[in-house]
Parts: structure tokens; sequence; C-alpha cells
């Protein structure tokens, strides 16, 4: 079910909603900092080989639901590794524990805490984000957002770029974890590359939004993003003036995100549709 305008908090709540999200992103943040061990190790994998989960990624989950269960019992709570735990408010908490977590395997400087916090089904397609926080770990900087309230990073509002064409606009990606998935991403990266400035594909879906919300990317698409990479990140960028959408008139969802100022997300999902770019082939 999507929310109506009714369910939605109040702007104070909303307040609150955001101070707690940027609390928990940093608690969870200096677990994941000061918890790091000089090698990572891969404590199992998921939907393939190179998919990994580290003892960090649960420790740091369990940590955020601590949090919640102390601070808002009776919301629900949608983990990337321990999945949904219903709530009674209508208010969902959205976590990705460690968004990143090749590059907190390999030490690369691109990892951060996810909390958004959704009103409605905590589904991307019926969801309405009020609230949330984006950690990065290793910078330790955050992002935030509240839904009319505006977004921040580190206290300092954020703007998305001014609209420009593709051919000089940088561009954020990511890639899926399967074969079949990578080899039509493979495919539609080469007919895109030549079209824009250049492409990043720096390995954290939230921190790719909020570079979006701040700037240094113009534009970012994914395919495959699950509720936790996309519920704070959105609503960085949607409170930093950007759009946030898919394919065919769809919401951003795993068949495809697609995010930035909106004159170049409407130039990008032009050429993105062309390229059956929310398919595997
Ligand atoms: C991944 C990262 C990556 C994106 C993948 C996500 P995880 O999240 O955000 O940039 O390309 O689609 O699954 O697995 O590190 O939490």
């Amino acid at each position: 079910m999507t929310a109506t305008p009714a369910d939605l908090p109040d702007a104070d709540q909303i307040r609150a909603l955001r101070e707690l999200a940027d609390h928990l992103a940093r608690s969870a943040g200096s677990l994941v900092r000061e918890g790091r061990p000089e090698r990572v190790a891969v404590a199992a994998t998921k939907s393939s080989e190179v998919d990994p989960v580290t003892a960090m990624d649960l420790a740091a989950e369990a940590h955020l639901r601590a949090l919640l269960a102390e601070h808002r019992p009776g919301d629900g709570v949608l983990g990337e590794e321990d999945g949904l735990q219903p709530g009674s408010t209508g208010i969902t908490w959205v976590l990705d524990p460690i968004d990143g977590t090749v590059n907190y395997l390999y030490g690369l400087p691109a990892y951060a805490i996810s909390v958004g916090v959704v009103v409605g089904e905590p589904d991307p397609a019926h969801w309405t984000p009020v609230a949330g926080a984006v950690h990065s770990v290793p910078l330790g900087v955050t992002y935030t957002a509240g839904r009319g309230q505006g977004a921040t990073k580190d206290g300092v509002a954020l703007r998305v770029n001014e609209p420009r064409s593709l051919a000089t606009s940088l561009v954020g990606t990511g890639f899926g974890y399967t074969v079949e998935r990578r080899t039509h991403q493979a495919r539609v990266l080469a007919e895109l590359l030549p079209r824009v400035r250049d492409i990043r594909r720096i390995g954290s879906a939230a921190l790719d939004l909020c570079r979006v919300a701040e700037g240094s990317l113009d534009v970012y698409f994914e395919r495959g993003l699950n509720p936790w990479d996309l519920a704070a990140g959105q609503l960085v960028v949607q409170e930093a003036g950007g759009t946030v959408t898919g394919l065919r008139g769809a919401p951003a969802g795993v068949a495809m995100t697609v995010a930035g100022p909106s004159a170049t997300v409407s130039d990008l999902v032009a050429v993105l549709t062309g390229l059956d770019a929310d398919r595997d082939a």
C-alpha cells in the first residue's frame, strides 16, 4: 500500500526521525571504523561468489537493530542481512549496514552506512521516504535529508548540479553480481561511454546518490538496486533538488534507478530505454 498524506509524519516528527537516522549511521560508522581488521575476511556470499558478506556487515546491522529496539520499538526494520521485521506504526527503517562491502573488503575508501526511514510498504514502488542518513565511514562525513526539509552534508545544504548535456555529464553507475546481468550491462556501457563525459564506478550506491546530491557526479544510474541501497540516498537527491526515477514511467527500484537534475535524467532515461538497460538481455 502507498502512504497517503495523512499517514505521513509531521515536520517535527520528520526532524526527530532524521536526527535519529543521523545518530544511528554515525554510531554504526564508529563500530565499523574501529573494528576494521588489517585484513578483512569474507564470512559468506550471497547472489554469487563475488557478492560478499563480512562479519562486520552482520555486526553493524545487529548494532542498528539494537538501537532501534531501544529508540523506536514499534517501527518495522528491513535490513540487508536480516530481512524484514514488520512493525505497527507504518514506519520502516531500511538499513544497509555496509554499502560498498567489496570496497570495505579491499580497503578502498568508499563504503557507507545507509539508514532510510520510509512510510508505507518498504518497497520502492510504494514507499514514501521521509528521512535518511548516509555516513561515509572512511571519510567520516554524513549526508542527511528530511522530506520537505532539504539535504545536507555535515550540516551544509546540498544542491544537485545545473542540468547539462549528456556529452558533458560525469555519470556514475554500478554493476550486478551475476554473469548474465553483467554481460548486458557491458553492452549498455559500450553504447553509453562514447556519449558522455566519462563514467565512474565507485562501488557504493548510497554514496553515488549522495555524490549526485552534492554535485561531484552529474547523474547516476544502476540496474539491480535493493531497497536498502536506495532508501536514504533517494531522499538525499530529491531534497537536493534532483529527480530519482526508473524507465518507462516506473518509479526507481530494482529494474532501474536514474538520479540527477531533471533534464539530464530525462536525456539519460531516453538513452537507457533505447538500450533496454532495465532488462538482462
Ligand atoms: C552494492 C553497492 C554497489 C552496487 C551494488 C550494491 P553492497 O551494495 O552499492 O555499488 O553496484 O548494486 O549491491 O552489496 O555493498 O551493500
